[in-house]
């Protein structure tokens, strides 16, 4: 049993799509969220950059003095992990390593897509691990920088027009490669999930990355003998306006968590 908290961190509401599932799976667990919503996108910045942001991140989490720390941004996860996770004494666990195994789970055609921001499809970390887990997998990526800033300004609802044409143009030519099992290989995607599944189609089965990363952890734990087994917390810091993080937070959690938000400040910022 371990009953300190667990981190989780993203640039912005993507690793809530983790948040979600540990809940579901994990209701006793305490967790310490933050958001660096000040800063957000990570996905266009350059690899130092985000190795940056991402020690910033982990210092304040170590401050709560966590015991493990959901790193729920591919594009940390893709640019910065190996980095930074050698400078720490807290196990990390990246969003990727879940994601690739569960597509390889699912897949009967051996074509899989991904979609993730610029930093994470740049990195090519998916190809590569994907094909260090099988030999018969083709891989179709796509980079797609618009859909974070349209999720963290509320765009997510089946009918808007905008968010559905931009995800279209993004998942054409993946699903024309035919593709049968897509991830959405950035935790902010979910948020889109029914925009995405509507223009993916019923024949293409969708791993989030954020919720499969969450089972992970859970099982780790677990297997680990960490659990808490008493808690249920749950506190949510950001670098900016808490209102709207609070209102879309509360939408996507269907939990109201409007008054409990906190902005902080993160290293030198
Ligand atoms: N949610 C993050 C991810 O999984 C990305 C966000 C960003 O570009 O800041 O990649």
């Amino acid at each position: 049993m371990d009953k300190r908290a667990i981190g989780v961190f993203d640039s912005g509401l993507g690793g809530l799509t983790s948040v979600k599932r540990l809940v579901e799976l994990l209701p006793d667990e305490d967790i310490i969220y933050l958001g660096d919503t000040g800063r957000v996108p990570y996905g266009s910045r350059s690899k130092e950059t985000i190795i940056k942001y991402t020690r910033e991140d982990v210092d304040f989490l170590i401050k709560y003095n966590v015991k493990a720390i959901v790193v729920a941004c591919n594009t940390v996860s893709a640019a910065a992990l190996d980095t930074v996770e050698k400078e720490y004494d807290v196990p990390m666990i990246g969003a990727v390593d879940a994601a690739v195994k569960r597509a390889l789970e699912v897949t009967k055609n051996g074509k899989i897509g991904v979609i993730g921001t610029a930093a994470t499809i740049n990195s090519g970390i998916y190809p590569r691990k994907i094909d260090e887990m099988s030999k018969n997998a083709q891989v179709f990526t796509k980079a797609c920088p618009l859909l974070v800033p349209l999720v963290e300004n509320g765009r997510i609802n089946r009918g808007d027009i905008v968010t559905e044409t931009v995800v279209r143009e993004y998942l054409e030519p993946v699903i024309e490669a035919g593709v049968d099992t897509l991830i959405l290989g950035c935790t902010h995607y979910p948020l889109l999930m029914d925009i995405i599944r509507d223009i993916a189609g019923d024949g293409v089965v969708l791993v989030n990355s954020g919720g499969v990363t969450a089972e992970y952890v859970a099982r780790w734990l677990e297997e680990n003998d960490m659990l808490n087994g008493s808690g249920g917390s749950i506190e949510y810091y950001v670098t900016d306006d808490t209102g709207s993080f609070g209102e879309m937070a509360s939408l996507f959690l269907q939990s109201d968590v409007r008054g409990i938000v906190e902005k902080v400040v993160l290293g030198n910022a």
